[in-house]
């Protein structure tokens, strides 16, 4: 029998969560629940849920889903999640986990109280090139890494596309929590935890900052953020650092170029090119190919290359081990290293202030 499925939330990227769970076996969305019961409708019609509500208890009670999608604005994840941990639900919540980190703890109990089982969707660390460039730092392919640092572009149309009343331009620091999580679980997931950070700011024409620069201390190293907010277009790069080469993935294209330190400078060259060179030709064509599969709503080719649907999938599978609350406990952890940068950057204020 089919997993039982239930969306809380169903605006923008409840979309995105529609069409990536037709990726997964055996799971089908019964009901969804928006506040605005007409929004609720209207997405239940599109997506072939049987029920729509605009009441979440209600819609537990009665549903009694198994899997619930939390997909509300960031700082209204916590309340609907926990009344869908206390119904006995596996959640999967959007990122991030909660804006504060009272909220997160709350909702690590719920999650160990109910024995269920949590996870944010950080999606860019289950894409194909990091865990390609995960298992390379493994294999020790750079040797011992150094530093990270990730380029985190949001493009202008992103920004234009928010409502004034977006949670993003309540206060300036909500950049972080909004945008940043995604690069930071994966410095997470390569450094350690972040021990210490220092933020630099550039501000355009007097309003949000547009232009951040974060310096973390790491427990396995240096990492660098830079967010960059409306200034061109939607672009990700990670480059890792260690002690015998470096290495950098483009998230658009999921490509990694390693930069050895061959001693051979002009022969080194010529093999680095024909190396990646071999290796793009080989990830456009696999791209292609997912590409033509998802056109013709293949599953394959949405598992093969595109996070979101990769990152849906894996809970699912995740949650079949119930690992408990650990995907929530390193969800946390992302969400103090935000709330570090942002009272950083507001004691930088008050200083120019
Ligand atoms: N993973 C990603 O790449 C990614 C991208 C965009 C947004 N997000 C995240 O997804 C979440 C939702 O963003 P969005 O752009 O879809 O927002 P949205 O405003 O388009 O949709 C949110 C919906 O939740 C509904 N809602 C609010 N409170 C509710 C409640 N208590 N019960 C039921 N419904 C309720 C609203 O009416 C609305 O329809 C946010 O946390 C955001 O950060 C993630």
């Amino acid at each position: 029998m089919s997993t039982r499925v239930a969306f809380i939330g169903t605006g923008e990227i409840a979309n995105k969560h529609a069409l990536s769970l037709r990726a997964v076996k055996d799971a089908a969305l019964v009901a969804v629940c928006d506040i605005h019961q007409g929004r609720a409708e209207k997405f239940a019609a599109q997506h072939g849920a049987k029920k729509a509500y605009a009441n979440a208890e209600q819609m537990l009670q009665t549903e009694r889903p198994e899997v619930v999608h939390i997909l509300t604005p960031a700082h209204l994840h916590a309340a609907p999640a926990v009344l869908a941990m206390e119904s006995g639900a596996d959640v999967l919540l959007e990122k991030p986990l909660a804006t504060t980190v009272k909220e997160c703890q709350d909702l690590e109990s719920a999650c160990a109280r109910s024995g269920v089982y949590g996870r944010v969707n950080h999606q860019l660390v289950y894409s194909p090139a990091f865990d390609k460039m995960r298992a390379m730092v493994k294999a020790c392919k750079f040797g011992r890494l150094n530093h990270v640092s990730v380029l985190f572009a949001v493009s202008a149309d992103n920004l234009k596309s928010l409502p004034p009343s977006h949670f993003v331009f309540q206060d300036p620091a909500n950049a972080v929590l909004e945008f940043g999580v995604h690069p930071l679980a994966m410095v997470q997931d390569l450094m350690g935890g972040v021990r210490d950070c220092k933020v630099m700011t550039t501000t355009e024409r007097g309003g949000l900052p547009t232009h951040w620069q974060i310096a973390f201390e790491c427990e396995r190293g240096t990492a660098e953020l830079t967010l960059l907010l409306g200034r061109g277009g939607k672009q990700t790069l990670l480059t890792v650092s260690g002690e015998d080469a470096s290495a950098m993935l483009d998230m658009n294209r999921q490509t990694i170029l390693v930069q050895d330190m061959n001693p051979h400078l002009i022969y080194g060259q010529v093999e680095t090119a024909v190396r990646d060179a071999g290796r793009l030709l080989a990830n456009g064509v696999s791209g292609l190919a997912a590409h033509y599969q998802n056109a013709f709503r293949l599953t394959s080719g949405m598992l093969r290359m595109d996070p979101f649907a990769r990152s849906v999938a894996a809970f699912y599978r995740e949650r079949q081990d119930k690992t408990g609350s650990v995907g929530l406990q390193a969800a946390r952890e992302v969400i103090e290293y935000c709330d570090a940068a942002a009272q950083k950057y507001q004691r930088s204020m008050a200083v120019y202030a």
